[in-house]
């Protein structure tokens, strides 16, 4: 049980807050922020948390990290229990959390990495030797002799990426760690994340984004408002729903066409409207590609000029709309 870089049992966690009542007065308050989370994370996999803001997504990464203590449950990181071997667990795990605010801004880029190398116990040839070779990765160098604070917000992001790297752990934890980088400098990112994993590091990687898990992850765990709603390869998520399938066709449709292939045994649903002077032909069906070719000849058969014809698989945010009657869309724009 204890080989997987990660094991989370049943792992609940409320905050204790204080909410103020009048100027003098306050009292207490509880949030829970985890609901009895169990998840396995396999060894070098890019494993994605999904979920919107507030989800406690945050709050699993720092119990991972031990900078807070489960309220209830167990946590395993690399064979270490995380309340028992604190130490062990740190050296274990290259973290990034908190992006920027985790840097000292009154030192340079190197002097950061030097200096987190440092509290690894890096020896001092090693520790230069792993900050350029890391510099050079994020594309730093320029302005590696620079103080932090004269960094823009998406330089300092890759710093922090950066600094993750410095203790070479096997087990990699990123915290939204492209929240405020452009497209680029966040594909980039990515890039660096799957160069290492073919290295062989395990990833956690949480992010609001559900494209960027769709391209990222091997598997994906979406979780909302603390609990673990549905957890599976990307391609798993989507099965799961068993939801039709849409294809859209255009073109020249005549009625028949259309009763015709209402009455094909997949299709559920098949409905005609007009789009742009061309017909569009929308085909709800519990399979996706299988049916294309007999889609095709019946609606040849019955007289369809077809223009374009485009299967559409749901994607994690229909997942993610089916479990919860939300939008993570929705919610994340609120920001
Ligand atoms: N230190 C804290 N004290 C009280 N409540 C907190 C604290 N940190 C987070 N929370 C609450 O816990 C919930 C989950 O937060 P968080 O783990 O940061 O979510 P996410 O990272 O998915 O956005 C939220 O409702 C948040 O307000
Ligand atoms: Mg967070």
């Amino acid at each position: 049980m204890v080989d997987k870089p990660v094991i989370v049992d049943k792992v609940s966690k409320t905050y204790t807050v204080r909410k103020r009542k009048g100027i003098f007065r306050s009292e207490k308050d509880f949030v829970q922020a985890l609901k009895n989370v169990s998840l396995e994370v396999e060894e070098g996999e890019i494993f994605g948390l999904l979920g919107p803001n507030g989800a406690g997504k945050t709050t699993l990464i720092k119990i991972l990290t031990t900078l807070i203590l489960p309220s209830s449950g167990s946590v395993w990181v690399n064979g270490y229990e995380v309340s028992k071997h604190e130490n062990e667990v740190r050296a274990s795990v290259g973290c990034m959390l908190m992006g920027e605010r985790g840097l000292y801004w009154k030192l340079t880029g190197r002097e950061n990495l030097e200096y987190f190398g440092a509290l690894y116990h890096l020896a001092p040839p090693l520790r230069k030797k792993k900050t350029t070779e890391i510099l050079d990765w994020i594309k730093l160098e320029d302005i590696a002799d620079r103080t932090v604070e004269t960094y823009s917000s998406g330089q300092k992001m890759k710093l922090a990426f950066g600094k993750s790297l410095i203790n070479d752990a096997p087990l990699l934890v990123l915290d939204e760690p492209t929240n405020t980088l452009d497209l680029p400098s966040a594909s980039e990112l990515r890039a660096i994340v799957r160069q290492l994993n073919d290295q062989g590091k395990t990833v956690i990687y949480t992010t609001h984004i559900m494209a960027e898990a769709e391209m990222l992850c091997d598997r994906v765990a979406i979780i909302d408002r603390g609990e673990l709603l549905a957890l599976g390869t990307v391609d798993e998520l989507k099965t799961s729903l068993g939801w039709a399938k849409i294809i859209h066709v255009e073109g020249a449709i005549p009625a028949r066409a259309v009763q015709a292939v209402r009455k094909m045994r997949k299709v559920r649903q098949a409905s005609r409207a007009n789009k742009n002077g061309a017909t569009e032909l929308t085909v709800v069906s519990e399979e996706g590609s299988e049916i294309l070719p007999e889609l095709i000849r019946v609606l040849i058969q019955n007289g369809a000029n077809i223009q374009k014809l485009s299967p559409e698989e749901p994607n994690l945010e229909d997942v993610f709309m089916a479990k919860t009657g939300r939008s993570l869309a929705d919610d994340t724009q609120v920001r």
